[in-house]
């Protein structure tokens, strides 16, 4: 589950998220402990929410209900990805200017990133969005070599 960060104890849901976007950050919850897991910023999340049909299939198959999550730290360096190209409905970090299309796995579309985002695989628990299972990928952006 997601709280808003601003609002005590709210959680987020599907009528929360525009549909096409923009993103909403969030740091994921667990639903046990009700710990926060705010601790790093490799935890934060974009929830975007979209009309499934125009989802790759791949990419359903890790949503719920037409709603995606990705780490939103830049794979190239570590940035937060906070931004959204509203023509292109991307994802967009400001840092050096790399978009990733959210409706695709967070593909490369533009800009230096070596990989795609990270996705957040969820489920729809009585109408609350929650985590259901690992990152598809390395948290993060490139180690220096
Ligand atoms: S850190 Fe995101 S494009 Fe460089």
């Amino acid at each position: 589950m997601f709280p808003f960060g601003d609002r005590e104890g709210q959680l987020i849901t599907l009528e929360d998220l525009p549909l096409g976007g923009p993103q909403q950050l969030a740091y994921p919850m667990d639903p046990r402990t009700k710990t926060v897991r705010n601790g790093s910023t490799l935890n934060l999340i974009s929830l975007i929410r979209f009309d499934p049909a125009q989802l790759t299939e791949e990419t359903r198959e890790l949503a719920a209900r037409g709603v995606v999550a990705y780490s939103a730290i830049c794979t190239h360096q570590g940035c937060p990805v906070s931004m959204w190209e509203a023509h292109a409905k991307n994802l967009f970090c400001a840092c050096h200017a790399t978009q990733f299309d959210p409706r695709d796995r967070a593909r490369v579309v533009d800009g230096p990133a070596p990989r795609r985002l990270p996705m957040l695989p969820i489920k729809l628990v009585d109408g609350v969005l929650t985590v259901a299972g690992g990152f598809t990928g390395r948290v993060g952006g490139e180690r220096p070599s």
